[in-house]
């Protein structure tokens, strides 16, 4: 069976619509593939600050970080599922990704330029956004953001399953706005 990593940045943990949305669609490709899932809330993520960087430029990597990025360069899929937070993704999400980007596992480079090393061919970004911001808009910063990321590390087209104006619109709708998604990423499993 293919391998997949769930990364699970829903802050709110069971207050979350992201999750909410996510978990029917992960148990759907759990079906399809071992599933690996990293819980931020339940990572320790150090911020990438001077003493980490110079650790990590002396080849001091903890344990568990280089297996945190191992799993992101060995997974033949990988789930996100983020809020959309302050115009863009979680800060525990970036510092996730600054800790797993690590030279020779997740990117590699030659003589001019980086490239990647991942080996995930699909990429899925399920977010929830408070205002009426769409993916694509130049206010939403966290979908340009990971396809920047998925470029750098090597990995496969994203798609994004995303509700819009949650904060702005009466409960029933909400409901409906959770339906139609999970709708779409279940679409989404069956040929992810
Ligand atoms: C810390 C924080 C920052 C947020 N920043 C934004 C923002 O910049 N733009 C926006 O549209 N909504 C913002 N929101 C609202 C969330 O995107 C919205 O409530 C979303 O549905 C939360 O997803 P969740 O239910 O999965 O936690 C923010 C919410 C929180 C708690």
């Amino acid at each position: 069976m293919k391998s997949l990593l769930y990364i699970d940045a829903c802050m709110r943990d069971e207050e979350s619509r992201t999750k909410r949305v996510a978990e029917p669609i992960m148990a759907e490709l759990t079906k399809k593939y071992d599933v690996i899932k990293l819980v931020l809330n339940e990572l320790p993520l150090d911020v990438v600050k001077k003493p980490l960087l110079a650790k990590r430029m002396a080849g001091d990597i903890p344990q568990e970080v280089m297996a945190w990025a191992e799993a992101v360069r060995d997974a033949d899929r990988i789930v996100i599922a983020a809020p959309f937070w302050d115009m863009g993704i979680p800060a525990a999400l970036k510092t996730f990704f600054e800790l797993c980007s690590i030279f020779d596992v997740t990117f590699k480079s030659d003589d001019k330029t980086c490239y990647g090393n991942c080996k995930a061919e699909k990429m899925l970004f399920i977010t929830s956004r408070g205002m009426n911001v769409s993916t694509g808009d130049e206010l939403e910063q966290a979908t340009p953001y990971l396809k920047a990321l998925s470029w750098l590390w090597g990995i496969g087209p994203l798609q994004v399953v995303a509700m819009q104006n949650m904060d702005y619109v009466s409960p029933e709708e909400i409901e409906n706005k959770i339906a139609t998604a999970i709708d779409e990423g279940l679409e989404i499993a069956k040929e992810f």
